[in-house]
């Protein structure tokens, strides 16, 4: 920190990345070639971070998940211009928790994204230990899930005109590598997982078939860990997963997708730390109080459509249009429904900024118990319709869209002011 009056600089930049030898495929990267640094704010204290612009376009920085004030945020309003640079001010008021950034800037997020701008983006809280392994690096490792598609030249293939429900790769990345193995020394493991997609859902397991625990969502812990044996993130959405290895100790295993296919294999070599006990303390109350799930439904939201047809209540995107305006603090009921089309319609994840909402309600039914816990995206599967209670701390306006960064950039967006 010396001489600077910033604690972070985060700058946007082009450059090339050797993901097949001998062939350098052109990438975007904050700080480097692929991705960016990971950023960890520690709660309750103020973090100057420089941002600064040097691709050859417009780009915005928007902090996904993290409570700000809507001028700070990073939405499409928060256009940055080649060669500008800004200091901001980042306060997290919110608990320990896994989030990201990536720019937002209107009809072209999904290819910036495509191309390597994303990083994660976590919440540290100070005072106290959630007995969760914590070492960074060590037995607290992140993983950023993207999949890309290249073109016959092993250049990055951007296919939004051939795919506006998102472009897909075939190629599965993780933390910018395309083959990755990850060697585990200590018997209990946390990973802290992202969808960095732009349309892919996945459900990871374990190859061997066997149990972990699901210890928080988007926006922090669960009200209660969940043993589980599968996990599902549409796109942006994240997880903290805690693996036991004890178990596996010189056995293959990996996190394999849906289909079965190897996505990170582990090289299981134990050293003699002793496994710590997690004790993690189950919350006293119910996630949700009566009081929660009886409120009125005041916002309503109908995602519809595909392709480029995406809207929003039937509209599309309009920066110079507010949708909806809620009072900062005061909580409210959102309805969200997708309307399925003549072709039966598709999953949108549906992503609010400037707040950590709980899920009230899956058609009637209470959220499972993995979506008890904050979150700032759910999945909303065709005809389904979800309740959410939705607080924004902060005043400004804000975004909410379909997280399938195609359907964003075709308009699948909505402003609400915050008063
Ligand atoms: Cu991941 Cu509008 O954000
Ligand atoms: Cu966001
Ligand atoms: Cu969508």
């Amino acid at each position: 920190q010396q001489g600077q009056d910033f604690d972070y600089e985060v700058v946007a930049q082009q450059g090339s990345t050797e993901f097949f030898e001998g062939v350098q495929t052109a990438t975007y990267g904050y700080n480097g070639d692929l991705l960016g640094p990971t950023l960890k704010l520690e709660q309750g204290e103020r973090t100057e971070v420089k941002i600064t612009n040097a691709l050859d376009e417009p780009t915005t920085f928007h902090w996904h998940g993290l409570e700000v004030p809507g001028d700070i945020d990073g939405g499409p309003h928060g256009e940055i211009q080649p060669g500008e640079s800004r200091i901001i001010t980042l306060e997290a008021d919110q608990p320990e928790a896994t989030l990201w950034y990536h720019p937002h800037v209107h009809g072209n997020t999904a290819q910036q994204v495509f191309k390597g701008l994303s990083g994660m983006l976590l919440i540290d809280e100070a005072g106290t230990d959630s007995g969760l392994p914590d070492e960074y690096g060590v037995d607290d490792i992140p993983l950023i899930f993207q999949d890309r598609l290249f073109d016959e030249n092993q250049q990055l293939n951007y296919g939004r005109l051939m795919d506006n429900d998102g472009t897909l790769g075939d190629i599965s990345m993780i933390n910018g590598t395309l083959d990755p193995k990850l060697t585990v020394a200590k018997p209990v493991m946390r990973f802290r997982i992202l969808n960095g997609s732009n349309a892919r859902n996945y459900t990871f397991r374990l190859s061997n078939g066997g149990d972990f625990t699901q210890v928080a969502s988007d926006g922090g812990l669960l009200d209660e860990p969940v043993e589980t044996d599968s996990l599902t993130l549409a796109a942006s959405e994240r997880a903290e997963i805690v693996i036991d290895f004890s178990e596996f100790n010189g056995q293959d295993i990996a996190i394999v997708n849906e289909e079965g296919v190897e996505l990170l294999p582990f090289e299981v070599a134990l050293d003699d730390s002793p496994a710590d006990s997690m004790d993690m303390q189950a919350a006293g109350e119910p996630f949700l109080s009566e009081q929660e799930q009886e409120m009125p439904v005041t916002k309503k939201i109908e995602l519809f459509g595909m392709m480029e047809m995406v809207t929003i209540n039937g509209k599309k995107f309009d920066m110079d249009r507010i949708d909806l305006r809620q009072e900062q603090g005061v909580t409210e009921v959102w309805e969200v429904t997708n309307e399925p089309d003549m072709m039966g319609g598709m999953i949108h994840p549906f992503h609010i900024h400037g707040t950590q909402f709980k899920i009230i309600s899956r058609d009637g039914k209470p959220p499972e118990a993995h979506e008890q816990g904050f979150k700032d995206t759910v999945l909303v599967e065709p005809d389904e319709t979800v309740k959410l209670l939705v607080t924004f701390p902060e005043k400004g306006v804000f975004v909410y869209h379909c997280h399938i960064l195609e359907h964003e950039d075709n308009g699948m967006m909505g402003q609400i002011e915050v008063y």
